[in-house]
């Protein structure tokens, strides 16, 4: 009785004491100092408490990128902390002088006093002991142990065999856990909602081990590099379903994924030349400008933090709406025949829609007027905080015929905010077959 009020008690004091955070994902590639900068900074402007810096090499193109980054955030409350991608790592032995090298830094991040390491990936490998959970302890956890460094370690296992059962005694290493797949259907699901069983079985798993959960975020995936990486994952109301999901599952931390990841299309912030330079992402990338979705992010963040449980309780900072419209330009029954890798798999998961996301206050009557081709294809009345769309109906026109207002009731005249389109909506292409998103933040 009096060790189960004892451990109660614990696990209620580890999880009032430490502040809920939300974390963006980073991919570590080639950056130019005044680049890092303006990461950073961005960053903080959309309310990011740190960025989890996917490191996949040691060499200098890395390492000076995570010198610029740390550089960049010195003076600041942002902080950084490494999530070492293990789709490239063979052995922890890597990677631990860099993480030794940063772990004191004033801007590394710090959970129950500890600085916070997380992964991609790694659940299956076992680093030449008997199973994974010993090989993390012996080459990773022991090791730095051993150096005087206690981390608090909240990998991304949903690689495990078998994840997420029995996952907090399998990896007794862990200090909580981080979902990667989650965060979206997987390819081929259907036009189907995102789930949220998993997180929610993880989320009560760790609580029950006294241990936490850091729920992912995301908008979509869209992959076009070569004939085995590419595919779509649907991101019509993902972004918007997940939020709601958060608020309701009160996970410890939240992570988006990502900031910077142009590859897999789910970039929210800016990515750079220098970074994909070489390779064939900035063809279906360059130019579609994901930014406008930090006008719900931010919000959502003040949100999280606060304790709403309901997107009803979103609000915005000044009280006025504020909102954002994505869409595709290219139709689902596009052939794709000029494109050698052809439409990706999962594309008939995919919508024409055009698909929106308002915040609006509590005070006053609103309505959301969706058009394609200038025609209304939707029309819907707003509720107070988050309110989200996805209206089929995308036919193939200019730009600015495809639009999203809200529209203040007590004067049906007046657009209090809108986004046009910046890119046309095309029937089929001669060119690359691609299910990249123009996001539009409205104003
Ligand atoms: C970061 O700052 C240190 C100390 O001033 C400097 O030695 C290092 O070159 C800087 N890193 C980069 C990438 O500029
Ligand atoms: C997805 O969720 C929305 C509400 O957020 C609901 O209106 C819609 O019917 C759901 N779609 C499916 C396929 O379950
Ligand atoms: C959320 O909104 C409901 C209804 O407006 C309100 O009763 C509740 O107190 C709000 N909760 C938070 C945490 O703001
Ligand atoms: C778009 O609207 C114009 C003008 O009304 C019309 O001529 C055209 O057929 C429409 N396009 C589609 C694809 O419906
Ligand atoms: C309604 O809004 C329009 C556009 O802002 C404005 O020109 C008009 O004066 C407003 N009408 C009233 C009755 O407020």
């Amino acid at each position: 009785m009096r060790a189960t009020y004892l451990a109660l008690g614990l696990a209620y004091l580890c999880n009032q004491t430490v502040a809920k955070s939300v974390f963006a994902h980073y991919m570590v590639g080639t950056i130019t100092t005044d680049h890092a900068n303006t990461d950073i900074q961005n960053a903080i402007t959309a309310g990011f408490d740190a960025f989890a810096l996917n490191v996949m090499s040691t060499d200098s193109w890395s390492t000076d990128a995570v010198s610029a980054l740390f550089n960049a955030s010195a003076g600041t409350n942002f902080k950084l902390f490494f999530s070492f991608d293990m789709t490239h790592f063979s052995d922890p032995s890597s990677f631990i002088p860099i993480l030794k090298q940063y772990v004191g830094h004033d801007n590394y991040y710090t959970y129950d006093s500890k600085p916070f390491v997380s992964t991609f990936d790694g659940g299956t490998l076992t680093f030449g002991a008997s199973d994974p959970n010993s090989g993390w302890t012996n080459s990773f956890k022991d090791v730095l142990s051993g150096a005087g460094i206690d981390v608090f370690f909240v990998p991304d296992f949903d690689d495990a065999s078998n994840y997420p059962t029995d996952f907090f005694s399998t990896f007794t290493v862990v200090d909580g856990a981080f979902s990667w797949e989650t965060a979206w259907p997987t390819v081929g699901a259907g036009v189907v909602n995102v789930s949220d069983t998993v997180d929610a079985s993880v989320l009560g798993d760790a609580h029950s081990a006294g241990k936490i959960y850091m729920m992912p975020l995301s908008t979509f995936q869209f992959k076009h590099i070569d004939s085995g990486q590419n595919w779509y994952r649907i991101g019509e109301s993902n972004i918007v379903d997940r939020m709601s999901q958060i608020l309701s599952l009160q996970p410890d931390l939240v992570e988006v994924i990502t900031w910077n990841d142009a590859g897999e299309g789910h970039y929210v912030g800016s990515f750079w030349d220098e970074s994909i330079a070489g390779s064939n992402i900035g063809g279906y990338a360059d130019g579609f400008d994901h930014t406008g979705w930090q006008k719900i992010i931010t919000p959502f963040i003040t949100a999280y933090k606060s304790g709403a449980t309901d997107p009803s309780n979103i609000t915005t900072a000044d009280g006025n709406p504020v909102g954002v419209m994505w869409y595709r330009t290219l139709l689902t029954t596009s052939s794709c025949s000029s494109d050698s890798l052809g439409k990706p798999s999962g594309w008939n998961d995919a919508q024409d829609a055009i698909n929106y996301a308002v915040v609006l206050p509590s005070s006053g009557s609103y309505t959301i007027n969706v058009y394609s081709n200038n025609s209304v294809i939707g029309s819907f009345k707003g509720q107070a905080g988050l309110n989200g769309g996805t209206v089929t109906g995308l036919v193939a026109a200019s730009a600015d015929s495809q639009r999203v207002e809200v529209v203040d009731d007590a004067n049906g005249s007046k657009v209090v905010i809108s986004a046009a389109g910046t890119k046309d909506v095309l029937a089929d292409t001669s060119g690359l077959c691609n299910y990249n998103y123009v996001v539009v933040g409205m104003s």
